[in-house]
């Protein structure tokens, strides 16, 4: 995608071997790049989140392991850099799907073999990912023009959290569909939810959809349902952090909400993910996926621009007030009206999904 004019990704290798990054912590106020030189750069930017979203964690991760490569090429040294990077953040999925990708091509090659291998590999899974995000956009653009067909005016679309281009290499998930819409001329306005307490939605998916000229609007979180007992949202699309194989979607804090009260109103609810993101391994996503606990300084704080133009970082809590900040929640598959993949639209359900990726489905 563009900013100013520039045609960007959101992760790139530098001419000196380092690789690129946009510094998301500093958006919307400042668009800053990083360069990433080490393993231990790579595994801050995750942790950080100067890189977050599922399929970039994992992109960035396959980065990182070729950094490490870079200054250990032993086995031990690959191992141990597959751990460090695997620890840095637990809830998405992408994040071991691409280490293994990696690990799979690494391990077999001798140690002088690895780093052009490394990197070589890194850059297909960042083509690749961006290739599988063009395709959610056109099955999910499809869903959008045939709710826009029964309607003579402008479809409200509401969104969570960011699965925008910004959580991905480019085109995003969850976005990519809204994109390719408004691309296409179908009249599209988008509800963006804030998403406390990082605020993603306010922060980078406005920054993200102003920047391509798409009408959208920032709301409070707990206004969705409102707006849906009021014939305000026509369909709501967000990403997915971890599928579980029954179709159980663990997404960003307040995405059960949403769901619960699309089911309300009659509002279709759909998730955007690529294979990357499914956990053959999981059953019932609601017991079984990991759920990332942050610090609770992301609740009790906030950080935005003054009037001044500082940059500055205030709390917003009664002092002395303990916080509690998980950072994801499950939406269960009943409350699912459809998973978009780059294969087209599944049903949440172990035997939808089975059936658009047969190759990957468990029989047990
Ligand atoms: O904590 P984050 O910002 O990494 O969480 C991101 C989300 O929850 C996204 O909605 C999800 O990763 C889908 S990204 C295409």
């Amino acid at each position: 995608m563009k900013i100013g004019g520039t045609p960007y990704r959101t992760i790139w290798p530098e001419s000196d071997g380092a690789v690129g990054i946009i510094d998301q912590t500093r958006l919307p106020h400042a668009f800053e790049t990083l360069k990433l030189a080490t393993l231990e750069d790579a595994a801050h930017a995750i942790r950080i989140m100067q890189v977050r979203g599922a399929p970039l964690i994992g992109v960035t991760a396959a980065y990182g392991l070729a950094l490490a490569v870079r200054a250990d090429a032993s086995d031990g040294g690959l191992e141990s850099a597959a751990k460090t990077l695997a620890a840095t953040r637990p809830t998405a999925v992408n994040l071991a799907w691409a280490l293994n990708e990696m690990l799979q091509i690494l391990r077999p090659l001798a140690p002088a073999e690895r780093v052009a291998a490394a990197f070589a590999k890194a850059a297909e899974l960042a083509d690749d990912d961006v290739e599988t995000c063009r395709r959610i956009g056109a099955h999910g653009k499809a869903i959008i023009e045939e709710i826009a067909g029964k309607h003579d005016r402008t479809l409200n679309i509401l969104t969570h959290c960011n699965a925008g281009w910004l959580a991905c290499v480019d085109w995003g998930t969850a976005l990519s569909p809204i994109y390719q819409a408004h691309d296409a001329g179908i009249p599209v306005h988008v509800w963006v939810d804030e998403t406390r307490p990082r605020n993603q939605g306010a922060a980078l998916t406005a920054f993200e959809l102003g920047a391509h000229g798409v009408p959208h609007t920032v709301i409070a979180d707990n206004a969705g349902g409102h707006l849906m007992q009021h014939g305000d949202v026509d369909l709501c699309i967000v990403g997915c952090d971890r599928l579980a194989a029954a179709g159980d979607a663990a997404n960003k804090i307040g995405t059960y909400l949403k769901a619960l009260a699309a089911k309300d109103n009659g509002v279709p609810f759909y998730f955007a993910l690529p294979l990357s993101t499914i956990d053959w391994t999981l059953s019932d996503g609601v017991r079984d996926i990991p759920i990332e606990e942050r610090d609770a300084r992301e609740l009790t704080h906030m950080t935005g621009r003054a009037e001044s133009g500082d940059i500055v970082t205030v709390q917003v809590t009664a002092p002395g007030s303990a916080g509690a900040n998980p950072a994801f929640d499950v939406t269960p598959a009943r409350l699912i009206t459809g998973i978009i993949t780059e294969r087209g639209v599944s049903p949440a359900s172990r035997e939808g999904l089975a059936s658009t990726y047969p190759e990957y489905a468990r029989t047990a």
